[in-house]
């Protein structure tokens, strides 16, 4: 069977845990040379062992996406190693610094950082791979990670705003790249409770400490089911593949339903 990105090139941000990590390993599956690129350089080599103990080639470079300096070491990295580049996923994003802090909680530098690393990242991811592939010419593809937060009121205002600008940027990226074949898509996924972001947040989210940590997350979904990684990482797959070669501008909810209610 033909793998879906056979012979293709990808950087995917925050490869080092949950999404990133089940989009790196999957990609590689298919056929990808991946960057595992993460501010966590050891974790991103983690996953570069798990990509080649399965036969995929990928390479781990230690980048923090806020910073243009390291995301255009990134975007360097690829071509050095791999001669090309065809799909980045912006990936990252960091949570509300404290659980459950209202807008009025949130000191200036906290509201910076989740602006810098959430937003900003992504626009230095894309404006790097868009400039990388005008070089090569042919197109490219892009899929960043938003979240239900940029669609409906979720997981702290400042974190929503920030991922509604997101989507905002995708969807306007995608008309600007459409004349140059680059199509620019994004995921929302709902809560993921087995990823590191609630541990990010400050929430122990061990199933020993809540064993029903799960359940309660299914509750909240028409499907009731739990969002996991590899659920985002196979949208993520679809969008950056082939079959999505009319697709651009989306922002595809990963939610069991839970903004279609
Ligand atoms: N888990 C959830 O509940 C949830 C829900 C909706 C959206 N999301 C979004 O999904 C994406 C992935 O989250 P996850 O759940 O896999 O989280 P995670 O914490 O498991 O993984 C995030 C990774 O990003 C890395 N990272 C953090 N800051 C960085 C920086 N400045 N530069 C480079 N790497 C950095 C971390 O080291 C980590 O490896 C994020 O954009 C998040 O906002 C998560």
């Amino acid at each position: 069977m033909t793998e879906l990105l056979e012979g293709r090139t990808a950087i995917v941000t925050g490869a080092g845990s949950g999404v990133g990590r089940a989009t790196a390993v999957l990609f590689a599956r298919e056929g990808s040379r991946v960057v595992c690129a993460d501010i966590d350089l050891q974790h991103a080599k983690e996953t570069v062992r798990i990509i080649e103990s399965d036969g995929g080639v990928a390479v781990a470079v230690g980048s923090d996406v806020s910073r243009e300096d390291e995301v255009v070491g990134m975007v360097d990295a690829a071509v050095e190693q791999f001669g090309r580049l065809d799909i980045v996923v912006n990936n990252v994003g960091i949570p509300t610094p404290r659980l459950g802090a209202l807008l009025e909680d949130h000191t200036l530098d906290d509201f910076n950082r989740l602006v810098a690393v959430n937003l900003g990242g992504v626009f230095l991811g894309c404006k790097h791979a868009v400039l990388q592939f005008k070089k090569q010419g042919g197109g490219g593809t892009i899929v960043n990670t938003g979240s239900v937060a940029g669609l409906v009121a979720w997981g702290g205002s400042v974190y929503g705003a920030t991922k509604g600008g997101v989507l905002q940027l995708t969807r306007a990226l995608a008309v600007e790249g459409a004349p140059h074949q680059i199509r620019v898509n994004a995921v929302c996924p709902a809560a993921m409770p087995l990823t590191g972001f609630m541990s990010a947040g400050g929430m122990d989210a061990s199933l020993d400490a809540h064993p029903d940590l799960t359940d309660r997350m299914a509750a909240q979904h028409p499907l009731g089911r739990f969002i996991t990684a590899e659920d985002c990482a196979e949208a993520i797959l679809y969008l950056a593949s082939d079959h999505a070669r009319n697709v651009t501008g989306v922002s595809l909810p990963i939610d069991g339903g839970y903004v279609a209610r």
